[in-house]
């Protein structure tokens, strides 16, 4: 396959084919994605929590975010590999949204760049620096305190018809794509025809033009909660387990290792008087 491009990400929208997004973290992630054919990585601050064990996405730093983007560069050159802006890197000016989504460009290695929020201003500056941008919109986990915690968001008219806005307004800022989490069905529907860019969708129903979810979340990597939305597809988290308890009680029984896994080479003879 050659590199997944923003020019055919719409030619899939227009063509109604649907768009296969997943987060991933690391280099053996990349890999795996790169493998099963899924056209856009995003290197999700999500990882605040999945990789790095924090409670929520705020405390994430944009050197940890650009640490992970390396390795998933290295390993997946197909795919489109979306950078996520951390949260306090994009919420104090113009140039300093500017100057992080380049740190994530130049010393990340990613092809585009996500922010949350109905922030036309600030895509418009960053798209106007020539860096694609991706939206984020209706549930906005770094600021989910503001919208009551992480809830399902749009379901009076108003609220619905501000994200659609929104979704707008991203459009004509010049974002690419933009990522539609945790909205009514029919709602996921409306902001899709509401654009010509291509949704992605989230906990949104299954009429955006594509679909995202969390690596771990979707394997089975981590349980501290899953939300409604997520479908599992594997539970890689108990193989894990199930193989390194095997792997203890071999040692402790003398199982393992076994001859095949050592070494010859000088006998117990040759070694007498060694010491
Ligand atoms: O960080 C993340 O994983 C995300 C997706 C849930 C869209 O933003
Ligand atoms: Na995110």
């Amino acid at each position: 396959m050659t590199k997944v491009t923003i020019q055919k990400l719409r030619e899939m929208k227009q063509k109604e084919e649907k768009i296969s997004m997943v987060t991933a973290y690391d280099y053996p992630q990349a890999c795996f994605v790169e493998k099963a054919g899924i056209e856009i990585i995003l290197v999700g601050d999500s990882l605040s929590m999945t990789v790095l064990g924090n409670e929520g996405t705020v405390p994430l730093t944009t050197d940890e975010m650009i640490a992970h983007i390396k390795p998933v560069v290295k390993g997946a050159p197909t795919p489109m590999i979306v950078g996520d802006m951390v949260f306090g890197s994009y919420n104090e000016s113009r140039e300093q949204a500017i100057h992080n989504a380049n740190r994530l460009m130049k010393e990340g290695g990613c092809d585009a760049i996500k922010l949350e929020g109905g922030r036309p201003d600030i895509v418009g500056a960053i798209v106007e620096a020539g860096i694609p941008v991706q939206g984020h919109i209706g549930l906005t986990p770094q600021t989910s305190s503001l919208l009551g915690g992480f809830k399902v968001q749009g379901k009076s008219l108003e609220a619905a018809q501000k994200i659609v806005n929104d979704a707008k307004a991203l459009e004509a800022a010049g974002a690419f794509s933009i990522v539609v989490e945790c909205v009514p069905e029919e709602l996921g529907r409306a902001i899709t025809q509401a654009v010509s860019i291509p949704t992605i969708g989230i906990g949104a129903g299954a009429h955006t033009d594509g679909q995202v979810l969390v690596y771990h979340d979707m394997l089975g990597m981590f349980d501290k909660f899953v939300p409604k939305f997520v479908k599992r597809y594997a539970n890689i988290g108990d193989q894990i387990v199930e193989g390194l308890e095997k792997y203890r009680d071999e040692i402790k029984s003398g199982a393992f290792p076994a001859k095949e896994h050592a070494f010859g080479g000088i006998t117990r003879e040759d070694l007498d008087g060694l010491i």
